[in-house]
């Protein structure tokens, strides 16, 4: 078993990945967080990890083969370059390098084969991989040729920030609906969903539109996606494509509540869209802890083991 790491062990990914490794047998496991948190005592496997403060001569020490980042990017870029030059592999959460050229963007089941030998792995936005679970059997079967989505995203997107203000406050307040950098004409979420998925797919050019808002909701990122194919799909069939379709399950009218603790990305209401000539819609729901960052993260290792890329 690698020597592995949690960097953001305290927050609200790096706790669901810490389930996962647990759940999964994974032994030899270290919990980082910031000077602030540490010293704190994290139940793992019937016994108590103590939180370790993450720093570049820590990480980079050598003592570590996988290191899980869920911090947020300045964090990741301070610390990730030191990990990896000390010899662990790092999947990293954040947004600091996903498009950066060179370094994978992975999502298990949809692009595994890009994680090659490089020491940093990305992990998408949790709305990217959501989607391209479905995307990428249907463009397989059919030929994207454009994409529009409207993304309702539930406030643990945010992290334990995300979680306390919804806890907090009572109604919602409209200016929360939207807590991303505006640059006059996109939030970052919308163009980073539209160039994640991009890479992900292999497809630079795809036309892909999102208009993204927060919800009220603690857990489970909704979707609703009207995607055009350059070869007739009919909804029956991109249903069968889906059912095979890895990380993915049908059902008939998904919630966040039915999505959230559970793995699988909800599709349903498939359904012809009158409006293009080869149109398609659907909705999806995941939970974003889960597939839409630990989960994925932890197939992605799951992958470079299996693959011997990781020392064993
Ligand atoms: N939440 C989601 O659904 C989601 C989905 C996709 C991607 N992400 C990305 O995943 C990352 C983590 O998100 P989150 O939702 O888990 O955030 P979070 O709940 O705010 O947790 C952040 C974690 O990072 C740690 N941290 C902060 N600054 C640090 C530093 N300088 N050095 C070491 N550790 C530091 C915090 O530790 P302390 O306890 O010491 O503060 C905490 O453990 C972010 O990049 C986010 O954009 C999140």
């Amino acid at each position: 078993m690698p020597r592995v790491g949690v960097v953001g062990a305290t927050g609200a990914v790096g706790t669901v990945t810490l389930e996962l490794l647990a759940e999964r047998g994974f032994d030899d496991v270290r919990a980082f967080a910031s000077a602030r948190s540490a010293g704190r005592e994290l139940a793992y496997r019937g016994r108590t990890l103590a939180v370790e403060e993450a720093t570049p001569a820590v990480l980079g020490s050598g003592d570590l083969d996988l290191v899980f980042f869920s911090v947020g990017t300045e964090a990741s870029r301070e610390l990730v370059p030191p990990t990896a030059d000390g010899g662990a592999r790092v999947i990293d959460k954040s947004d600091a390098f996903r498009l950066t050229e060179g370094i994978p963007l992975v999502v298990a089941g949809v692009n595994d084969e890009a994680a090659g030998s490089e020491p940093v792995v990305a992990n998408p936005n949790c709305s990217a991989i959501q989607l391209s679970c479905v995307l990428k059997p249907l463009h397989d079967a059919a030929g994207l040729a454009c994409v529009r989505l409207a993304t309702y995203q539930s406030m643990s997107g945010a992290g334990d920030a995300g979680i306390e203000r919804l806890r907090a406050i009572e109604p919602m307040r409209a200016d929360l609906m939207m807590d991303w950098d505006f640059d006059g004409e996109e939030f970052s979420e919308e163009w980073k969903l539209r160039a994640e998925t991009q890479k992900i797919l292999g497809l630079p050019e795809l036309p892909l539109q999102a208009a993204c808002v927060r919800v009220p909701v603690l857990v489970g990122h909704a979707q609703a996606v009207w995607l055009e194919t350059e070869r007739p799909l009919a909804p029956a069939e991109a249903a069968e494509i889906l059912v095979a379709a890895p990380n993915v399950e049908l059902a008939e009218l998904p919630t966040p509540g039915a999505a959230a603790g559970r793995d699988a990305v909800l599709v349903g209401r498939i359904r012809r869209d009158p409006t293009a000539d080869h149109g398609l819609a659907l909705w999806i729901v995941n939970d974003n802890l889960r597939k839409g960052a630990a989960l994925n993260a932890v197939q992605i290792a799951e992958g470079l083991l299996a693959r011997s890329a990781l020392a064993a």
